[in-house]
């Protein structure tokens, strides 16, 4: 079976829509047909500054909405990176191949440094995509279901796996993005033309998967629509319209077109009810289900310890080659 690995930060108390569509979803349909393996990364988080509990909070909450996803613990390797010490050893190693100027080209770590100014932003956040590498190189990954907005960091993973493989012998498979195009990039409902997105989205620009249904209904309601009042697909004249048709084509499995003749001469309101309804009953399931696995915290930790200790054995098996190629003496 093809191997596949992704991974979702705990940065926020829950996962929103463009996660849930442009990836999570897709890690549960992958898990049918890939030996799988998903992280909560951790390492990741601490790239800006975080405050234990909630990093604590927030990684628990990640796992169990990942399980409340759909992922089945006897199908997919759940795990969070921290457990696995392989992902910053082998950071590390993939650090001293990476050029200055190749990290400086990433437009993640501009978007996210102008935040903090660039001279206060981490190293952590500026090598932010070379933990990522190691994390995807590790497992020997052939595909990794991610959003539009991970292209570049995949690029420089095969960069990275070809230059090492070049130099040192091969070692690493090469990985291929795995990318939906009618959901790679779900965008804010008040400022269509920009992602959705936990960083920099307001709180009326995102549908949180566990928010209850009274203000996910209200954020559809309220969401930026565009002028005119006919329900077209045209994403440069109708953005907000045409996010919210994908939104529904996606989670109906309705095509677009059909979509659209649906609502002829229906107007925005009709249109934006029905997307809200099945907004909050493809949540309320995932949501009850999160609640329940949070409440039994021994039994989430200990999934996540049987899913790192299947991942370690994987990791450690890399590994062990890598430090052979690089020249390390072997340990004791
Ligand atoms: P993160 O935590 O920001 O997002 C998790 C996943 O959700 C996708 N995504 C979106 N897709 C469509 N529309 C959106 N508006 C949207 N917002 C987010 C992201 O593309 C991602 O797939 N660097 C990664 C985490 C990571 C990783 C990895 C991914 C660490 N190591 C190894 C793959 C393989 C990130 O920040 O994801």
């Amino acid at each position: 079976r093809p191997r596949v690995l992704s991974g979702i930060q705990p940065t926020a108390d829950s996962f929103h829509l463009g996660n849930y569509l442009g990836a999570v979803r897709q890690w549960v349909t992958l898990q049918e047909t890939h030996d799988a393996f998903y992280c909560v990364v951790d390492l990741h988080a601490i790239t800006v500054p975080t405050d234990p509990a909630d990093l604590r909070r927030r990684s628990r909450v990640a796992a169990a909405q990942l399980f409340a996803c759909g992922l089945d613990p006897s199908a997919s390797t759940v795990f969070v990176q921290s457990h696995v010490r392989e992902h910053t050893e082998l950071a590390w190693i993939l650090n001293c191949i990476t050029g200055m100027g190749e990290a400086a080209r990433m437009t993640q770590f501009k978007d996210k440094s102008a935040k903090y100014g660039e001279s206060s932003a981490s190293v952590g956040l500026f090598t932010y995509p070379i933990l990522q590498a190691a994390d995807i190189l590790l497992y020997q990954a052939n595909r990794v279901p991610v959003g539009a907005d991970q292209k570049q960091h995949l690029e420089l993973t095969r960069d990275l796996a070809q230059r090492f493989n070049h130099r040192l012998g091969d070692t690493f498979t090469l990985p291929e993005p795995y990318i939906l195009k009618e959901v790679e990039k779900i965008t804010d409902l008040q400022d269509p033309t920009a992602k959705m997105s936990k960083s920099s989205s307001s709180p009326a620009g995102i549908l949180d998967v566990l928010e209850q249904p009274g203000p996910l209904r209200k954020k559809v309601m309220r969401a930026v629509t565009d002028t005119g009042s006919e329900v077209l697909f045209d994403e440069e004249g109708k953005p907000g319209v045409s996010n919210l048709l994908r939104i529904q084509s996606a989670l109906t499995g309705t095509p677009i077109p059909e979509l659209v003749e649906r609502y002829v001469g229906a107007g925005y309101g009709t249109f934006k009810k029905d997307v809200a309804e099945v907004v909050v009953s493809t949540f309320e399931p995932i949501r009850e289900r999160t609640e329940k696995l949070l409440a039994d915290e021994a039994e989430l930790d200990r999934l996540l310890a049987a899913g790192a200790a299947k991942a370690r054995a994987v990791a450690q098996e890399t590994m062990t080659q890598v430090r052979d190629r690089v020249g390390f003496l072997p340990g004791v």
